[in-house]
């Protein structure tokens, strides 16, 4: 008889680092890396919220990951992704549960995340799960760096 699989949330270590990375880099085209993404950019984000970035793991997989941030007044969400294997088995519910639980217990009252327009099974996920989109709403940015641009 098949064991059955146990699967726990976790946060993220800089050892997870190039996991976590293989895991986005095979996401698909719904997770882009960019300049933040890189060792040190994550180390330093690590800085700031070390129980924010959140791993999915099942007996020792990597499964899923999601990276959250907390600006004292909003929420951010990025790059949820999971392992193309294990999708449609509750693991990004399970992410976004956690990692809402622990914003609210910061004082978070609303959260964000950017989803590309043409990421329809992400928009179907997110809105079954109950998000809202911003159609009002107009992202706007700026690089504070010339280096700004794709993770090689
Ligand atoms: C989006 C993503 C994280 C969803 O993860 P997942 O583990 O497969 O989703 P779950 O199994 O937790 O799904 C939760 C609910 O959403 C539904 N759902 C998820 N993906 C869906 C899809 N593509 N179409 C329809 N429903 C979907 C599930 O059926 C489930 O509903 P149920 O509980 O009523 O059965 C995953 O598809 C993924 O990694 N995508 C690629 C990366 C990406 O684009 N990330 C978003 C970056 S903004």
């Amino acid at each position: 008889m098949g064991q059955k699989r146990q699967m726990r949330i976790r946060e993220f270590t800089m050892d997870d680092y190039d996991a976590v990375l293989g895991l986005w880099r095979t996401a698909g085209p719904g997770v882009h890396l960019r300049t933040s993404d890189s060792r040190t950019e994550i180390a330093k984000k690590q800085e700031r919220d070390p129980d924010l970035f959140l791993l999915a793991d099942e007996d020792g997989q990597l499964v899923g990951a999601v990276l959250g941030g907390w600006d004292g007044r909003r929420g951010l969400v990025y790059h949820l992704a999971v392992a193309p294997a294990h999708r449609a088995r509750g693991i990004g519910q399970a992410l976004m549960e956690e990692l809402e639980h622990r914003l609210r217990a910061k004082g978070c009252l609303r959260y964000y995340m950017l989803v590309a327009r043409d990421n329809a099974d992400a928009l179907t996920f997110y809105e079954h799960l109950g998000y809202e989109r911003m159609d009002d709403i107009v992202p706007l940015a700026r690089s504070l760096t010339d280096h700004w641009g794709s993770l090689e």
